[in-house]
């Protein structure tokens, strides 16, 4: 089982930014904590981290035939960009969503998420728990 965590603008910053909305956990440190997870259960992790919409779309392209899923935090892209729920349908791989804030709760531009419906699921809220979660829904994603 190999799993690409994909991550996109401004998740670099995670740690310094906006800390009351998404915590002070760092993206290397939510990457430690995957990366544990996900052997403990057996999967192999690619974790990378984007600020670019087309740098995304290019490691979604190139997943096919190269992991079994794909975990997307497409961050502030979640919202717009048809561009990257294109990439999802013409890879084909199993794709999850996932958010450390409750994209529902907040503003309402926020509510809108365009690569939901070609997601398998959605994982929202859990701040950097959200990730680990989005392991264990990653080695069941065939499963049900
Ligand atoms: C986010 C939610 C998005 O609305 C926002 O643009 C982000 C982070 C999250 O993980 O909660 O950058 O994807």
């Amino acid at each position: 089982m190999k799993i690409l965590f994909l991550n996109g603008p401004n998740l670099n910053l995670l740690g310094q930014r906006e800390p009351d909305v998404y915590g002070r956990t760092t993206l290397a440190e939510i990457e430690a904590k995957v990366r544990e997870r996900a052997k403990k259960l057996g999967a192999e992790i690619e974790f990378r981290q984007s600020n670019l919409e087309g740098e995304l779309v290019a490691w979604i392209q190139q997943a096919k035939g190269e992991f079994d899923v794909i975990v997307l935090n497409a961050a502030a892209y979640t919202h717009t960009s048809i561009a990257l729920r294109d990439a999802i349908v013409a890879t084909e791989v199993p794709t999850i969503e996932i958010h450390l804030s409750n994209i529902h709760a907040r503003e309402e531009f926020r509510h809108k998420s365009v690569i939901a419906p070609v997601c398998r699921g959605q994982i929202v809220g859990f701040g950097a728990n959200s990730y680990i979660l989005a392991v264990e829904a990653s080695i069941n994603v065939n499963a049900s």
